[in-house]
């Protein structure tokens, strides 16, 4: 005779396996997505922030290379300059460069992102990468400058929050497709001690992501065009940012991430961009904090092969 407590662990253990084949699928779908660049209309742009190095300058390339014209934010004039004649002088684009310090953003958010949005206006978005991202410094929050944690937040909350709102209503009029990617970050999920601010902000992110992403379906089904909002949760990039290089089995090159980034558009509402990182968030739903030993692990065993 089986008993209750029989049944409810049969119960539990049967939604276990279907919630670990549903994130296996999920991890499918990223391999064989493709997306059709033609979709977002002919001579359309795409705003990059944090666009003059790392994952965003290798977005902009990827981008650039599809034809889409862009609109480089960064702070720093001279970088965005030369990004802009490298990129112009490999794809027949046009490019519009603005300069912006995210980190002043939180004095008057409105008149800071009202001035992009101007100085855009008779440019055809149709897809906002928020990009730029920065961590407040490795320390304890009760260490933490009052000032490190407004400057952070002013980079990693309000470009992603304002750009969104002030650029989405028109790409839900768009006739073509038009896709908003929120980068994200692993540590939305893994919670570090000593870097509660990145986390938090990045946590904040993802779940602002993932609800635009369910409310773009319903704006999309209402309008004729499609919008798709994605949050890319990635793990290790080999850029200025990353500090930790032993993390080697994770750490992916900035253009080989871009282009998993770009090829899962309107696939999936969130990833873990690289199909590396793709496959780290599979695990870290299964394993939780486990996960970094059983990649080490595995990476021990592949020693000398392509893993690294
Ligand atoms: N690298 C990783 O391992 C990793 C992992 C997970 C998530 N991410 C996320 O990926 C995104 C890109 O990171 P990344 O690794 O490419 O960083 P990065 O190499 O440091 O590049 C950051 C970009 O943002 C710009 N930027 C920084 N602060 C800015 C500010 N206050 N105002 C305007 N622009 C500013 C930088 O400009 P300058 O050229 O002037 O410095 C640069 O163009 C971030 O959101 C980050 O959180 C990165």
């Amino acid at each position: 005779m089986v008993g209750f407590m029989e049944w409810l662990f049969f119960i539990i253990g049967i939604g276990m396996i279907i919630k670990v084949l549903l994130n296996f699928c999920h991890s499918l779908t990223i391999l064989f997505a493709k997306t059709d660049f033609s979709e977002y209309g002919y001579n359309s742009w795409a705003l990059v922030t944090g666009a003059s190095d790392g994952l965003g300058l290798a977005i902009s390339e990827f981008l650039a290379s599809q034809g889409f014209n862009i609109i480089l934010i960064g702070r720093n004039q001279e970088k965005l300059t030369k990004v802009s004649g490298q990129l112009k002088e490999k794809y027949p684009i046009q490019i519009k460069i603005i300069v912006k310090d995210f980190s002043v953003s939180s004095a008057n958010p409105q008149t800071f992102f009202l001035d992009i949005k101007e100085q855009t206006k008779n440019l055809d978005v149709s897809i906002l990468v928020n990009n730029v991202g920065s961590g407040a410094g490795a320390n304890c929050f009760a260490s933490l400058a009052e000032e490190r944690v407004l400057w952070a937040n002013a980079i990693n909350l309000w470009p992603a929050v304002f750009l969104t709102k002030l650029y989405l209503p028109d790409m839900t009029l768009r006739k073509n497709r038009s896709a908003v990617i929120n980068i994200t970050s692993s540590l939305a999920l893994v919670k570090l001690p000593k870097c509660s601010v990145y986390c938090a902000s990045k946590g904040f992110m993802h779940s602002f992501s993932m609800i635009v992403a369910e409310e773009a379906k319903y704006l999309s089904s209402k309008n004729k065009g499609r919008l798709d909002v994605m949050s890319v949760l990635p793990s290790c990039i080999d850029t200025q940012m990353i500090k930790m290089r032993e993390i080697k089995p994770l750490l992916v090159n900035p253009y080989d991430c871009a282009f998993w980034i770009c090829k899962s558009i309107g696939s999936v509402s969130y990833t873990g961009g690289h199909w590396k990182h793709e496959y780290f968030y599979l695990l870290w739903t299964l394993f939780g904090s486990f996960s970094f030993q059983l990649i080490n692990i595995f990476a021990r065993l592949l020693k000398n092969k392509s893993f690294y």
